[in-house]
């Protein structure tokens, strides 16, 4: 007879085929007659009955979670009242070792225990991602990258991929990670808006999907040393072309991932309680936000009243943004607290062209802003920033050769997965996290 032929667990397995599947020990129970295992080989999980013989063999008396296996049988529908967790099950007539786990891990590959120490997680992050919310993270994350593309086709805005190595900051000098490159300082990117900009000429709208990376000096669950930033930039808009876009992309690529029924049933075990957010959002501008601040009670992070002029620093910001308990554009931030580039808001001086969006649970998750279009201006800006002009010779050219209003936004993929999936940080958002001491493993 030859070998039956290998299907992946969710494909193939139709009642009454003998089929053959290759997989890891995910869950194990050994009765006296009888092994129940459920099999994971990263598509789906199968519960595979042992019986007779194959149980009294060595093998099968010393299995351990995590070990692979190539196992033989037929496939059999469960009966309803006995469907936990699948409806189809294997009932084995052979298998086979392929590899041994060590029993040592168990714990941690699969149910994280409750009072588990951080640090050892982080250390064995390559193992807590065989556990199913690590896997059903990143099954989501895969699930929101490919509709973000897919929006962004939509929208028509296309995709360039700008370098990570740059020697100019965008976002401060404070959080930039810098090296040594062949002899000059150079830095890893903080955001790849500056490039995305000089593509509005000849490529018209476009987006990438890039590395960010800030040497953030505070260990907090929002951030990372090392973030995917999917960044977009718009020409020839006004910032309520900006606004509406952002609304828009949001709320699409929310129904593309819950379209996808995996997706679907993926988010709703992570994150039961989440509701698709409803357009239009509400919109608050920052001198208002700082009034409400002050109406609750909630203090700036030195503890005082806030005042017009101050950060919203993370605390605050979460604890508005859980109360009002929907999606917010925050807008029209003060010129000092904001980046260079920021345009300024024409009706009022003080304030600039720019917008976070904040949703409930994490806060920001996308900052954006129009652009200073003007070459004076943007030549003023960088001397209030005490930036030298010269290495940004590429980017004030664009003021010099055909001008234009317009604007763009960065979003952080790990903060829009912390909202969505209902995760309590961003490290768990993301494959082997970065964040302050921590690049290993
Ligand atoms: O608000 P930020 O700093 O804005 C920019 O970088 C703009 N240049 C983007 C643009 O207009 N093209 O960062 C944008 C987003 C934040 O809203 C946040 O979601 C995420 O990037 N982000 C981080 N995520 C994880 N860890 C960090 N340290 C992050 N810093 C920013
Ligand atoms: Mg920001």
């Amino acid at each position: 007879e030859t070998d039956p032929s290998v299907v992946r667990l969710r494909e193939g397995d139709a009642p009454g085929t003998r089929v053959r599947v290759l997989g890891r020990v995910h869950r194990l129970r050994q009765q006296k007659d009888v092994i129940f295992l459920t099999l994971t080989d990263g598509y789906g999980q199968l519960q595979c009955v042992l019986t007779g013989d194959l149980i009294r063999t060595y093998a099968a008396l010393t299995l351990t979670l995590e070990t692979s296996l190539s196992i033989h049988g037929e496939m059999r529908v469960v009966p309803p009242q006995q469907r936990a967790p699948l409806d189809r099950e294997l009932h084995a007539d052979f298998f086979s070792i392929i590899g041994v786990a060590a029993g040592d891990k168990e714990a941690i590959t699969t149910r994280v225990p409750k009072d588990a120490d951080p640090q050892t997680l982080y250390d064995n992050r390559h193992l807590v991602l065989r556990g199913d919310t690590a896997a059903s993270v990143l099954k989501v994350r895969a699930g929101a990258l490919r509709a973000f593309r897919q929006t962004f086709q939509e929208e028509r805005l296309l995709e360039v991929t700008p370098p990570c190595m740059v020697q100019t900051q965008v976002e401060g000098g404070s959080t930039l990670f810098s090296f040594d490159y062949y002899g000059q300082t150079a830095y890893l990117t903080q955001s790849s808006q500056l490039y995305l900009e000089t593509c509005l000429p000849s490529l018209g709208d476009v987006f990438c999907v890039a590395p960010s990376f800030r040497a953030e000096k505070s260990l907090t669950r929002r951030h990372l040393s090392e973030y995917t930033h999917i960044e977009g930039e718009l020409d020839f808009i006004t910032f309520a072309d900006l606004l509406e876009h952002l609304e828009k992309i949001i709320c699409r690529v929310i129904e593309l991932i819950l379209q996808d029924p995996q997706m679907a049933a993926l988010v709703r075990e992570l994150n039961p309680g989440f509701k698709p957010p409803s357009r239009p959002f509400r919109r608050m501008k920052y001198a208002d936000a700082i009034d409400w601040l002050v109406q609750h009670n909630i203090p700036n992070d030195d503890g005082q009243p806030h005042s017009f002029g101050d950060d919203i620093a993370e605390a605050a910001e979460r604890k508005m943004t859980d109360i009002l308990n929907v999606p917010i554009f925050l807008t029209h931030f003060p010129v000092e607290i904001k980046a260079f580039y920021m345009k300024k808001d024409d009706s009022d001086r003080r304030v600039t062209e720019s917008v976070d969006v904040l949703m409930p649970g994490v806060g920001e998750i996308v900052g954006g802003s129009m652009r200073m279009e003007n070459y004076d201006e943007l030549m003023e800006a960088y001397k209030r920033e005490g930036i030298g002009s010269e290495p940004y010779y590429w980017y004030t050219d664009q003021r010099k050769y055909g001008t234009s209003p317009h604007g763009g936004y960065g979003l952080g993929l790990e903060r829009f997965l912390a909202w969505m999936c209902g995760r309590y940080t961003v490290r768990e958002c993301c494959l082997y996290p970065r964040f302050t001491g921590r690049c290993t493993p």
